[in-house]
């Protein structure tokens, strides 16, 4: 008898993936089972515990006692999920949300799906339909691209472009400058190198082709914010990226996420309440899918509440940090990605064989980060990417550094480079 299940998963074992597989099952870093956590220690083994530099919970929310304290009540008012279709009803924990959520960050209304994933393949593919154009950057979250390639498979044409090669992004933008229908997809902040996508440039072009700013900001939002000064370096209220950069609206369709520093199963659209009532009837998530869970609602109204009183203070907190790791990394003699002490930190290691061997350095001595290896990125440029919370200790930082310092030791003996030679 023929297995249909082997044929399927044989016929598939192939291409980037695998690769990718390959790598990541070398290293101990890979499928880690959670035994226990204290704080952002992790027990991982019977007496092995790492300290937590792999998470996006920025703000710490995760482990707020008050926003912890939210889930129960949520729970008992609403059951533990409200499973009608959000077309037929919300509870009112929802429509709650969706208010504070856009006056946060200053638009008409927003609009809540259970992710940023459902976010793009509902919205993407529904902006564009059969015959609109989309500018990809290259270094846009996956995620945007599968709703590429189904917008693309809808009709609609996907041009990608390099992150600010805004000569070619204009010359594409000129010859469909009569299409109706143009989204340009970048992320706010950029998932391996907490840059900041340029958006005075790109809604400047935006506006002088009549295109829209599609904005993935499931990092900046909860991070970074409205006015930077050097007493709040991210700005204030975490109110994202588009208030952070000083611009409107305008040109923008904004989506933030709530599953990094809000800690919650939960993603909203911001838009104009012409494009919420439009999208509440056209994209197919919204009535296809179940709603967030009750948890998750609760614990993002009480994050908001939070963030009211102290997301200013653990911001500071997160940047100090940050620039504590940073600077220790780059004084250590290591290459390290990070142009804006945004909490996403890329150390250079651009070898594949020099990362995994990182990687076992780094968990035997208490280190949990996240694994950036070829072809997840290109050859060469191969990383080590530590992401810090507010939550996150002057004393992990500097175990972190330790460990670092072992690597640097290792990639000594070994002769290799700690900076790419050019
Ligand atoms: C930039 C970016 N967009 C989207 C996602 C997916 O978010 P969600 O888990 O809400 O689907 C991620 C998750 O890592 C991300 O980094």
């Amino acid at each position: 008898m023929v297995n249909a299940f082997e044929n399927i998963i044989k016929s598939n074992l192939k291409g980037q993936r695998k690769t990718i597989m390959s790598v990541l099952r070398k290293s101990p870093m890979f499928n880690v089972t959670a035994l226990e956590i204290k704080g952002r220690m992790i027990r991982v083994g019977k007496n092995h515990w790492v300290a937590d530099f792999a998470s996006c919970n920025y703000l710490g929310f995760d482990l707020d006692k008050e926003i912890m304290a939210s889930v129960g009540p949520a729970v008992k008012k609403w059951g533990v999920h409200p499973s009608w279709c959000r077309l037929v009803a919300s509870p009112e924990i929802y429509i709650e949300a969706e208010k504070r959520l856009a006056k946060l960050i200053g638009t008409e209304a927003t609009l809540i799906f259970p992710t940023v994933t459902l976010i793009h393949i509902g919205v993407i593919p529904t902006l564009l339909g059969k015959d609109g154009v989309l500018f990809l950057d290259k270094s846009a979250h996956e995620t945007m691209y599968h709703a590429a390639k189904m917008a693309r498979d809808s009709g609609s044409k996907l041009i990608s472009y390099y992150t600010n090669d805004f000569e070619t992004l204009e010359k594409e933008l000129k010859k469909y400058r009569n299409v109706k229908k143009k989204l340009i997809c970048v992320d706010g902040v950029y998932s391996m190198t907490g840059d900041y996508a340029n958006l005075k440039i790109l809604t400047r072009l935006a506006k002088k082709y009549g295109a829209i700013v599609y904005v993935d900001d499931a990092h900046g939002f909860g991070v970074v914010g409205e006015k930077p000064t050097k007493q709040n370096p991210y700005g204030k209220k975490g109110n994202g990226i588009v208030k952070n950069l000083g611009i409107n609206y305008d040109n923008i369709l904004y989506v933030g996420g709530l599953s990094k520093s809000y800690s919650a199963l939960a993603a909203f659209v911001g838009c104009s309440n012409k494009m919420q009532r439009f999208l509440q009837a056209y994209a197919p998530p919204y009535d296809l899918s179940g709603p967030c869970p009750s948890a998750s609602l609760g614990s993002l109204i009480a994050g908001l509440n939070v963030n009211e009183k102290k997301g200013d203070e653990l911001r500071r907190k997160l940047y100090s940090l940050t620039k504590k790791t940073v600077d220790g990394l780059r004084r250590l003699g290591f290459m390290v990605n990070n142009s804006t002490y945004f909490p996403i930190v890329s150390v250079w290691i651009g070898n594949t064989d020099i990362l995994i061997e990182s990687s076992k350095i780094l968990y035997k001595n208490g280190i949990l980060v996240t694994l950036g290896p070829y072809p997840m990125i290109p050859k060469g440029e191969e990383v080590l990417r530590i992401t810090v919370t507010a939550s996150n200790t002057e004393k992990e930082v500097e175990m972190l550094l330790s460990a670092f310092e072992k690597i640097k030791n290792f990639m000594r003996k070994k002769k290799y480079p700690l900076k790419r030679i050019v």
